[in-house]
């Protein structure tokens, strides 16, 4: 069988990575420059040391200033990406956010801003690469989702139906976009070292005290667990993984 320049790893391939300042979306930018992707990276903060991170493994990294809740900025990234590579093959729908509220109390103003970040980002950001996957006949749309959403955890009714609405989003995507070599996929996360407070994470005692223990792995997720699961899920031989939601937390949530 013929083997396709692009199918040895992501040689030559453009990934968008949103909120990869830091944290995870870091990681996922260095694994996927490992694997030779052009690495986009989009973030409201300053992202130099993640450019420069990807850069000293030997990508060719642009890094925009994007706010991913905001259409305009999300449709001029789209715009500067093809302008500067002519092709964008990876999404990594990293941009999220985490908090914790007792129903009783949340309200109506944080309720929006976390699906505005989490879920909306989403949709802005597919409708923006959309039309250059399907022009390129290849495409990878990789959200992150979180285990939580299997879990009942409490104090994130907010966060829960957000990360959830991810994979409704997917799912419903993946049949609309499979017959032109796009797929959408979410991965469920746990609870990864760098939330821990002792890594100046922002997670509570409570949250850690019901998770950590009901791990299966005895050893913290870190971000570089879920790089490489981003990895495989962008890789051509992952074309017929499609509408699915991952689970990878260290065996807490079965799914
Ligand atoms: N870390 C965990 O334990 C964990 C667990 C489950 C799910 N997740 C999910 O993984 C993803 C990344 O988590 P993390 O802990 O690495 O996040 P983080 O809070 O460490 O980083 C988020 C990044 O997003 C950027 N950002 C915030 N608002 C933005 C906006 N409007 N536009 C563009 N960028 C913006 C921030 O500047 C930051 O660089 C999130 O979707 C999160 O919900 C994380």
């Amino acid at each position: 069988m013929q083997i396709h320049e692009f199918e040895r790893g992501l040689q030559g391939r453009v990934a968008i990575i949103t909120g990869a300042a830091v944290g995870n979306g870091r990681a996922f930018c260095e694994r996927l420059a490992e694997e030779g992707a052009h690495i986009v990276i989009a973030d409201i903060a300053d992202a130099s040391e993640t450019a420069k991170a990807a850069e000293a493994i030997g990508a060719t990294v642009l890094s925009l200033n994007v706010d991913a809740t905001n259409p305009d900025d999300v449709q001029k990234m789209a715009a500067e990406v093809m302008k500067r590579f002519g092709r964008i093959d990876i999404l990594v729908h990293n941009v999220g956010k985490y908090e914790e509220e007792p129903f009783e109390l949340l309200s109506f103003d944080q309720w929006r801003q976390m699906l505005d970040l989490n879920l909306n980002s989403l949709f802005l950001t597919t409708k923006a690469v959309l039309p250059a996957m399907k022009e390129g006949g290849f495409g990878r749309i990789i959200a992150l989702s979180s285990d939580t959403v299997w879990l009942g955890t409490p104090y994130l009714t907010h966060y829960v139906t957000a990360k959830m609405g991810v994979i409704g989003f997917v799912r419903s995507l993946a049949s609309e976009v499979g017959k032109y070599g796009i797929t959408a996929n979410a991965i469920t996360v746990g609870l990864t070292a760098i939330q821990r407070p002792e890594q100046g994470g922002r997670v509570s005692s409570s949250i850690l005290e019901h998770i950590l223990p009901s791990q299966s792995v005895q050893r913290a997720d870190e971000p570089h667990d879920i790089a490489n699961v981003v990895a495989f899920l962008a890789l051509p031989a992952s074309g017929i993984i499609n509408g699915q939601a991952l689970n990878v937390d260290g065996g807490v949530a079965r799914h």
